[in-house]
């Protein structure tokens, strides 16, 4: 039997950390479908064409190198707006989801299109203040040579091109619970999303 966990909302959040933490703690599975709109992302900084790069994606290539660059999350929300790139991802998304032992996506639209009838629904939520400022940090750990502002001015970018388009926006799904994490540390916001996930088993 399945058991899908969608946990959406913008970057930064806190989504990646909520939901690696729910899947060990359940003993489920995890897919972190940005990374699918990464890769497809930099296959069009090496000069490839979207759809058909959404096409041939393979598990493995989300595996290779650091997708998770500040390059390569702008070039995802741009590929993320193509309609045929979406279809093409939908597939690998909803056999994730139907994994025998439970399974946890997260991303911008898994509530709403990839998994409506999954069995617990989140939307994570922070100001974009707090966002940035996890976002440089983490960048900063990293050696990536960014200042606040330009993590805060890509962040409002990427959110407004996220729930603004036409196909697929990023926004809660009518039944998620909306977990604000603004002012909570990441062990109680996972200890909130444990709990909940908890009601519904
Ligand atoms: O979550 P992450 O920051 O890695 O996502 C990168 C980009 O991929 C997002 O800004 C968004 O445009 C796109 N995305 C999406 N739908 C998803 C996951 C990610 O459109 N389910």
């Amino acid at each position: 039997m399945s058991f899908t966990v969608a946990i959406d909302g913008p970057a930064a959040a806190g989504k990646g950390t909520i939901s690696k933490g729910v899947a060990a703690h359940f003993g489920f599975a995890h897919l972190d479908t940005g990374l699918l709109y990464r890769a497809v992302g930099r296959r069009t900084l090496d000069g490839m064409e979207p759809v058909a790069s959404a096409r041939a994606l393979t598990a493995e290539e989300l595996e290779q190198g650091d997708l998770r660059t500040a390059q390569i999350a702008q070039a995802a929300s741009k590929v993320a707006v193509i309609p045929d790139v979406r279809t093409a991802l939908v597939g690998f998304q909803r056999a994730f989801a139907r994994r025998p032992g439970g399974a946890v996506l997260d991303g911008r639209d898994i509530g709403t299109v990839i998994c409506p009838r999954a069995e617990v629904k989140l939307f994570v939520t922070a100001s974009a203040e707090v966002r940035a400022e996890r976002r440089y940090l983490e960048l900063n750990a990293k050696g990536a040579d960014v200042t606040r502002d330009q993590v805060l001015a890509d962040v409002r970018e990427r959110d407004a091109r996220d729930a603004e388009r036409s196909t697929a926006p990023m926004k809660p799904a009518e039944d998620a619970i909306l977990l604000d994490t603004s002012e909570l540390s990441i062990e109680a916001a996972l200890a909130q999303a444990v709990a909940l996930v908890e009601q519904k088993r």
